[in-house]
């Protein structure tokens, strides 16, 4: 079995994850950011990453997701600013979802990661974003070792159900 552990990332966060992600991967692996991934048909199980960004899933992501050849097993995770299990974060993951409706998808995974203070600063002054933005605030020092504990917990659990 061959497993591809792939992100996108602005900050880092979602690249510590997919790092935990990948550590405990016992099988045959590969660790690439989505736009260095040449064929995802030469791997057996996906995993992929992303952050949340205006309460979506990033082009990048969205294009390779839609590269990947219909029936692959895949599995997504993303961190995000706003509250784990609010409705920000679950609407960007069922849209990716909704990308993947081809996919045989194995499960999703969703954790907080710190969002730029500038971003913060200039989203507080905009009052249709603010109150995500207050949120946000508190994301501060995600994705923590709990964070990466289920990182870890969640792609075991995945790949025992190849
Ligand atoms: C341009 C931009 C837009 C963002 N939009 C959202 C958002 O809509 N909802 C949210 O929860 N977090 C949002 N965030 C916060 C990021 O999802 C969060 O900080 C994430 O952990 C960043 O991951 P990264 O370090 O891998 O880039 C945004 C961040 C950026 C830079």
């Amino acid at each position: 079995m061959k497993v591809l552990v792939t992100y996108f990332t602005k900050t880092g966060n979602t690249e510590k994850v997919a790092r935990a992600i990948y550590e405990v991967i016992g099988a045959e692996k590969e660790f690439l950011p989505v736009h260095e991934v040449k064929d995802p048909d030469g791997y057996d199980i996906i995993f992929c990453g992303f952050p949340v960004h205006s309460h979506s899933v990033p082009l990048s992501v969205e294009n390779f997701i839609k590269m990947v050849p219909p029936g692959k097993k895949i599995a997504l995770f993303t961190t995000h600013g706003s509250l784990r299990g609010g409705n920000l974060a679950t609407t960007a993951i069922e849209h990716a979802i909704s990308l993947a409706s081809k996919l045989n998808v194995l499960g999703t995974f969703g954790c907080r990661g710190k969002v730029d203070p500038k971003l913060i600063e200039a989203l507080l002054k905009q009052p249709e974003h603010r109150a995500w933005a207050e949120t946000a605030k508190s994301a501060v020092g995600h994705p923590d070792a709990s964070d990466l504990e289920d990182a870890r917990h969640f792609a075991k659990k995945v790949i025992t159900m190849k």
